[in-house]
């Protein structure tokens, strides 16, 4: 069976107030739409559909790269039968077509694979859901032999209908064929002037089909995403299962409901982590790995045996094994720390190698540096990279201690074994094993007196 797949997400979301079409709102760091997209690629359908509307632009940008998707515009948002009527042209040799939207975010694959399972029996498939306060939405009317007979809007419902518990979600599989046939006869003679996709399924009724139901798991797989408080609320919702997921896996983590997860983790055994830290991106912490409250970790390989303390935020880095790092540490990209290194307090690490056992204890800027073994840089050392135009390098060789408060003007090397006297400024080589200092000489004034304040007269 040749499954095709119509992404619904033509629609304004004026409630979002916001410049930026609704499907690109972001839920977990990413596009409300790409969720959606994720989620139906995992089905293998032979072709998937988006018809857009308001921001077409920006949202077929967001998309450039999925290029098997197929765009449709609605120019006039006239309804969600008008909707999937504008993608039947496009539609190529599918049997069934199956119906998302592109600000229900949470839907998943399991439940889709039902729905498409229950469209192996019929011709119309819907996906409902029973919810204690069904207000806004279309209510599943059934006959006494409990069939689906048809869907009534909240807006055209009678008070007997509102009572209706059973809801309609929206997602539904049809055959392809019938589908073109019931859209084409559907009209828009209602309370919105809508043209209705829930329509079609009096159509199907009518025609003799026997419409079967399936369900999610959870409500909030089908919820929708209007306003900022709905996204706000989806987001926690998504955060508590990937949360729950990694606690399964063994990580402690302090505070379930203070962690976010925006991206991928990949965990080793006994990982701790403390509250309100953001992992973002593809992130591997290895066994043993401790991360401090309020840190940030982006796109990063974190070892094994690494503590990450209080504050720190690191981002497309590798820190080698039995590192630690922090509290209040920056480490920016292109930044390889070769293992037990100890990265301390207000340290900023940018695009550097440093190797096995090197110490960047206090207060410094390291970029654009090759740092050997068992190195020792002290507080507030500072690399001059840049000279308002270009970047160079610094080297600094195995077992080097460069003093506290020493600037090194790149490009410059360190031998290896050299030691810089505290307080130099180092603008060209310093030779390996040797003491090297640019400070001017320390001199004491005999006989000096402080300055004693003038009497007024
Ligand atoms: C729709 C259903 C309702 C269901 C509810 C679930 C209809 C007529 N009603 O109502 O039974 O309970 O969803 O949330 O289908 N859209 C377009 N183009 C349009 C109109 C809508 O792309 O012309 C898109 C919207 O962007 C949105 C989705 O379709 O993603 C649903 O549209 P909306 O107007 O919110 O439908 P509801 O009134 O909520
Ligand atoms: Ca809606």
């Amino acid at each position: 069976m040749k499954l095709g797949v119509v992404i619904l997400a033509a629609g304004q979301g004026t409630r979002m107030r916001s410049s930026l079409p609704k499907v690109l709102h972001r839920l977990a760091n990413r596009p409300l739409l790409r969720h959606v997209v994720d989620t139906s690629n995992k089905l293998n359908p032979a072709q998937t559909i988006v018809v857009f509307g308001h921001g077409g632009e920006d949202v077929q940008q967001t998309f450039s790269s999925d290029s098997d998707l197929l765009w449709v515009e609605q120019n006039q948002q006239l309804g969600t039968g008008h909707a999937v009527d504008q993608a039947i042209p496009a539609l190529a040799d599918v049997d069934r077509v199956l119906v998302l939207y592109g600000d229900v975010p949470l839907i998943q694959t399991e439940t889709l694979s039902s729905l498409i399972q229950a469209a192996t029996q019929s011709d119309l498939a819907l996906l409902t859901v029973d919810l204690e306060d069904p207000t806004g939405y279309g209510r599943i009317v059934r006959n006494e032999q409990g069939s689906v007979q048809r869907i009534v809007e909240q807006k055209d419902a009678t008070a007997a209908e509102l009572a209706i518990t059973e809801i309609n979600t929206g997602f539904l599989v049809a055959d392809k064929k019938r589908l073109t046939d019931w859209l084409s006869r559907i009209g828009n003679d209602n309370a919105q002037g809508e043209y209705y996709l829930t329509d079609i399924v009096e159509l199907a009724v009518a025609d003799g089909v026997d419409v079967k139901v399936a369900q999610p798991d959870e409500a909030t797989e089908v919820m929708g995403v209007n306003d900022h408080a709905q996204l706000a609320q989806l987001e926690r919702y998504y955060q508590h299962n990937q949360a729950k997921r990694l606690m399964q896996q063994g990580v402690a983590l302090l505070d379930p409901s203070r962690f976010d997860l925006r991206g991928e983790l990949t965990v080793g055994r006994d990982v701790q982590i403390d509250i309100n830290v953001i992992i973002e991106g593809r992130v591997v912490l290895g066994d043993g790995v401790c991360i401090g409250a309020n840190s940030v970790i982006r796109n990063s390989t974190v070892a094994g045996g690494v503590q990450i303390l209080e504050n720190c935020l690191i981002e497309d880095a590798t820190i080698g094994a039995e590192s630690v790092i922090g509290p209040f540490a920056r480490i920016r990209p292109g930044t390889r720390l070769a293992g037990r290194n100890r990265v301390g307090n207000f340290v900023e690490i940018k695009k550097s190698e440093i190797d096995e056992g090197s110490k960047i204890s206090h207060l410094s800027y390291i970029g654009d540096a090759v740092v050997g073994k068992g190195v020792n840089i002290g507080a507030g050392t500072i690399t001059c990279n840049y000279d308002g135009a270009n970047k160079f390098q610094t080297i600094i060789g195995d077992n080097a201690f460069i003093g506290s408060d020493s600037q090194l003007v790149a490009p410059v090397t360190v031998g290896a074994g050299a030691t810089i006297g505290a307080g130099s400024t180092i603008t060209s080589d310093a030779q390996p094993e040797m003491l090297t200092l640019s400070r001017s000489r320390q001199y004491s004034v005999k006989g000096w007196k402080r300055p004693v304040k003038k009497s007024k007269k």
